[in-house]
């Protein structure tokens, strides 16, 4: 690299980091120039070694309230896998809620560079990667992100009035599905929901959120129409949306038959499909 590139990646370093950390930290001095001449691994040093370590296990110098987490440690935070669209997402975006700055500023051929950087962090050798128990294989199998904790707390309406608290279901494994009325692909799923719903009678209870029309009975109309026999429900106090972060439909949520969150996924699924099945299998309750 000649000293003129390496000038210009290491003011941009200082930028990002000002951006990032806002707390006026010193910029670490630029490590050696990785041999090889790994773009990746030299973007990498420069702009993001300095939170996520030298090889991405989280033993950056610079520790935020939120530190960064070893690259190898399972489930990710941002989706279940890291792949390269996801690394791609997050690198340009950042994670506000964490102090990673987006990195919107860096070339093509750099973002990409990186980007294959830190999925071969994530991917190989991986000593410090956390063991995955078999729960999480199984989410992550189904496309879902391991959650803990209690469920945030739900309360739901149907077109007829009848309440349904989230409390009540304890006991069964409870499936829910945010959908929307403008959203066809959500609602192409939900006869293959019903059907595992039908299938693991009083085990499994599946409701369909809708998360765009606060009238339970116009969200009836539209899955009269595009899904005939479905129950659609609308939150009844306005409250509980926002903490199952629904940021794209559908969104899932598994809540097991002790009210706590097992795990969200996000995007369309074949719910016939072989891990789905066994994603369920994995918390129903046993059959009475
Ligand atoms: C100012 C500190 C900081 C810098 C600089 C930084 N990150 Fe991050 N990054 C974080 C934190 C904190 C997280 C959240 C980690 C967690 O919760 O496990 C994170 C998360 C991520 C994630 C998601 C990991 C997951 O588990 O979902 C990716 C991918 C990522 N960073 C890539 C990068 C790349 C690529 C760069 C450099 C171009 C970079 N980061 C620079 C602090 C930083």
């Amino acid at each position: 690299m000649s000293s003129r590139a390496f000038g210009r990646a290491f003011g941009a370093l200082a930028v990002v980091l000002a951006a990032g950390c806002g707390k006026g930290d010193p910029a670490p001095e630029p490590k050696a120039e990785p041999k090889g001449g790994d773009r990746g691994a030299l973007v990498y040093a420069q702009y993001c070694a300095g939170c996520h370590g030298p090889e991405g296990k989280g033993d950056g110098t610079i520790v935020l309230a939120q530190p960064a987490r070893s690259f190898a440690a399972r489930p990710w935070r941002t989706g279940p896998e890291p792949t390269p669209e996801l690394i791609r997402k997050v690198t340009l975006e950042g994670i506000s809620a964490v102090g990673m700055a987006g990195f919107r500023n860096l070339s093509a051929p750099d973002l990409d560079a990186v980007v294959a950087h830190v999925q071969k962090l994530a991917t190989t050798g991986a000593p410090t990667a956390r063991v995955q128990t078999e729960g999480a294989k199984a989410l992550a199998a189904a496309g879902f992100a391991e959650l803990a904790g209690p469920a945030p707390p739900l309360l739901l309406v149907d077109a007829r009035g009848t309440e349904t608290r989230l409390s009540q279901l304890s006991g069964k494994l409870v499936l829910l599905h945010f959908w929307g009325t403008g959203c066809a692909h959500c609602q192409k799923e939900i006869p293959a929901l019903d059907a595992l719903e039908k299938a693991h009678a009083g085990r499994l209870r599946v409701l369909h959120v809708c998360t765009d029309e606060p009238d339970a009975k116009a969200a009836q109309q539209v899955l009269d129409k595009s899904a005939p026999g479905a129950l659609a429900h609308v939150e009844a106090n306005d409250l509980g949306l926002a903490r199952y972060q629904v940021q794209s439909l559908p969104t899932v949520w598994l809540v097991g038959p002790d009210g706590g969150a097992i795990g969200k996924s996000g995007g369309a699924k074949d719910w016939t499909a072989e891990p789905q099945a066994q994603l369920l299998a994995r918390w129903l309750p046993p059959a009475k």
